[in-house]
């Protein structure tokens, strides 16, 4: 999986994409990271990226010529997802991680300022995609979120023992309470029937757990989660219990 990744500050990336899973994906060819400076696509004498805004106001506009010169040079297979990173966008979520895993490649611009000149858009993007509802300094940070989360879908980048993880979140559910030594810690202790060896009995409750806390938590999950019957009938115990206590 090839990132081609259009910014203004190449440097950010230094860090997030340089330690850990994703520097040991981009040392075993699983992922490749490559950033490009918008300003180098600027040919004028003081190389600008930015002006004022047509019609007037605040702030700054990023320039059209050097982001279509940048992706131009990139000579980008046709049906390459061409993303811009605005607030603008669709919310990023797992499912759009996992559509965008399957792509071979995928070309990112950052936004920055005010935004970008609007023929950008009508050029060169695809798609564009906002990682919430708030407004970040640049887009920079969110194309780094969904470096990270489309990385870790691709096949070998996590161990296999994380793979099967990932379908537990495919299922819709929030992850289990998770522990590890010591067995007690200033007077709270690891559950006991995850030290019981019961195989099947841990698979019960992790499930039971999951289930509950996604209740409690995130309760619109419910509504699009793989249940099971058993499933639902938990959930029921969890409802009767707490119209029981109001
Ligand atoms: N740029 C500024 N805010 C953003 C956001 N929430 N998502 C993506 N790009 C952004």
């Amino acid at each position: 999986m090839r990132f081609d990744v259009l910014t203004l500050f190449p440097k950010m990336f230094e860090g997030p994409t340089t330690e850990s899973i994703l520097k040991r994906a981009q040392a075993a060819n699983l992922i490749e990271i490559h950033l490009h400076n918008i300003r180098d696509y600027a040919f004028d004498k003081h190389h600008i990226t930015d002006d004022t805004p047509a019609g007037g106001g605040g702030g700054m506009v990023m320039k059209v010529e050097p982001i279509v010169l940048a992706v131009e040079a990139l000579n980008l297979p046709p049906k390459t997802p061409v993303i811009l990173t605005t607030p603008q966008g669709r919310v990023f979520n797992q499912k759009v991680a996992r559509e965008l895993a399957q792509h071979e490649r995928i070309a990112i611009i950052c936004g920055r300022y005010e935004g970008v000149d609007e023929r950008v858009r009508e050029l060169v993007v695809t798609d564009e995609i906002s990682i919430g509802d708030y407004v970040l300094t640049g887009g920079e940070l969110a194309a780094m979120v969904i470096i990270d989360a489309v990385s870790r879908l691709v096949p070998g980048v996590l161990g296999a023992r994380w793979a099967a993880e990932e379908d537990s979140h495919a299922m819709g559910l929030l992850e289990y309470p998770q522990y590890t030594r010591p067995a007690e810690f200033r007077g709270l202790k690891i559950p006991e029937v995850l030290t019981s060896g019961n195989h099947q009995a841990v698979e019960v409750w992790r499930r039971r757990e999951s289930l509950r806390r996604t209740w409690e938590k995130r309760p619109d999950m419910l509504q699009t989660a793989q249940l099971t019957d058993e499933d639902r009938a938990f959930l029921e115990t969890l409802k009767t219990k707490t119209d029981q206590s109001h």
